[in-house]
């Protein structure tokens, strides 16, 4: 792959292209199984509730319908493997290049991301209150993390934390790593007006390579994207209508 080649949808060129959908809205559209492999079907059967099934089954046709679309080829001509810990990744066959690509869900809203400019994480949350904010963040933050979390106002409080959850997350999934990845061993920043930044205690180097991003999303929600180049442009497109 080139260093410099882009991804071109609707005349928009960028190095990560990000999606989003409103997976009830795509699921009432139109009908989305159709697009999915026998072993996707499958998996969509073992969810326990219609309404779980019909989500993944509406993510998974926009995930298809976008790569399908970025690529040029047919969404169900896509085949999908998994990395050591769990990612999906592309299978690349002459036609379909390695780009690399990220999933992310909540409630009923979905995002994508898709690279040329290497490792690439989403994550999104529906915000909920939560009643021992301290006590979560003890659990899943770094000691700076949690110090800046207490420091900030109180009715301020949640939206950071979900700042600093989100782009934390982004962060592990697009290491490949997941949630297994050791989060006390790396500091976000995520003060309201503060630029999202990224510390690695074991590798303060190698930190420098990784970019962090709040992604707009509906009320509600907080979004983040981590990938691994500075320099990378990174473009939202409409490219599945739920509508
Ligand atoms: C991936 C993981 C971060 C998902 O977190 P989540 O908040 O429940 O879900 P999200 O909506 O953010 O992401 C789900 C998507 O992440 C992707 N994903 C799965 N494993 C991944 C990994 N190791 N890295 C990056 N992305 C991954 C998938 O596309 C998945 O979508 P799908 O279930 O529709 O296929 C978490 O399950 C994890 O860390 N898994 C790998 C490590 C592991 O085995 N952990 C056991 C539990 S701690």
């Amino acid at each position: 792959m080139s260093a410099d080649w882009k991804l071109t949808v609707g005349g928009m060129r960028a190095d990560v292209l990000v999606w989003q959908v409103d997976l009830d809205r795509l699921a009432a559209a139109r009908p989305t199984a159709p697009l999915l492999a026998a072993d996707e079907r499958e998996r969509a059967g073992r969810f326990a509730t219609e309404r779980l099934r019909t989500r993944f089954t509406a993510a998974r046709a926009a995930l298809r319908d976008g790569l399908g679309q970025i690529l040029g080829v047919p969404p169900d001509a896509l085949r999908f493997s998994a990395g050591p810990h769990g990612k999906p990744r592309l299978v690349p066959t002459p036609s379909i290049p390695a780009v690399e690509f990220n999933v992310a869900h909540s409630e009923g809203l979905a995002i994508f991301a898709c690279s040329v400019s290497g490792p690439v994480g989403v994550d999104v949350e529906r915000v909920w209150p939560i009643a021992d904010l301290g006590h979560v963040a003890h659990l899943y933050f770094s000691a700076s993390e949690q110090a800046a979390l207490m420091a900030s106002a109180p009715h301020a409080r949640l939206a950071a934390f979900y700042r600093c959850w989100t782009r934390k997350e982004a962060f592990v999934k697009a290491s490949g790593v997941g949630l297994r990845f050791p989060l006390d061993r790396f500091d976000v920043t995520f003060g309201a007006d503060e630029p999202p930044t990224l510390t690695l205690h074991d590798a303060p180097l190698a930190a420098a390579a990784w970019r962090l991003e709040a992604l707009p999303v509906a009320r509600g929600y907080e979004a983040a994207i981590a990938c691994r180049s500075t320099a990378a442009v990174i473009s939202t497109a409409d490219l599945v209508q739920a509508a």
